[in-house]
């Protein structure tokens, strides 16, 4: 009889420790997240991963989530003198170019990204204000490398 007590108050308590760390957990995820990880990665991972994959990614671009955004800031792009991601300038910065359909005009080549339609007009303006954020906090800042801060 006790020791069906002990038990039972023993399996609460461990429900409710499982319980505590569950509910936990997804907020502290999302907090800690990069800026561009929040609000840039998931662009990617809906519209171009698919083609620009860590296996066979197209013109060697990886925009899957263990690569980005390392594989975009202050890379040269391989269809033009222009870097990928210019910190602070998103003019400068072929990937955008590349997004609104203005690479041609700025010495780049092949299609507007991505092949099928346009990206919206809010993605294209959260991606340059990403790009213009980069300029203050410089090439050196710990968002770059890693997923988390
Ligand atoms: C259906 C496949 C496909 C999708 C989806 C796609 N791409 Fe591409 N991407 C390509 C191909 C193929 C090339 C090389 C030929 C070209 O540029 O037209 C390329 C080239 C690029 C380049 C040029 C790289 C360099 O070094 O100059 C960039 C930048 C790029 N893609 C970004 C994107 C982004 C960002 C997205 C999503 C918004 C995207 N792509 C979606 C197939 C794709």
């Amino acid at each position: 009889m006790r020791l069906a007590a002990v038990c039972r108050s023993l399996l609460l308590v461990g429900l409710a420790l499982v319980g505590c760390s569950d509910a936990k957990k997804p907020r502290r995820r999302s907090a800690r997240l990069t800026p561009f990880h929040r609000e840039i990665q998931p662009i990617l991972d809906q519209r171009c991963v698919v083609c620009h994959l860590v296996k066979a990614p197209q013109e060697k671009l990886v925009l899957e989530d263990s690569h980005t955004p390392a594989s975009l800031v202050g890379v040269p792009s391989k269809q033009s003198p222009l870097r990928l991601v210019e910190p602070g300038k998103p003019d400068k910065s072929y990937l955008l170019l590349k997004l609104r359909g203005e690479h041609l005009a700025r010495g780049g080549k092949g299609k507007r990204m991505p092949l099928d339609a346009k990206l919206p007009a809010e993605q294209l303006e959260r991606i340059a204000r990403w790009i213009r954020s980069l300029g203050s906090k410089g090439l050196g800042s710990k968002s770059l490398g890693s997923k988390r801060r």
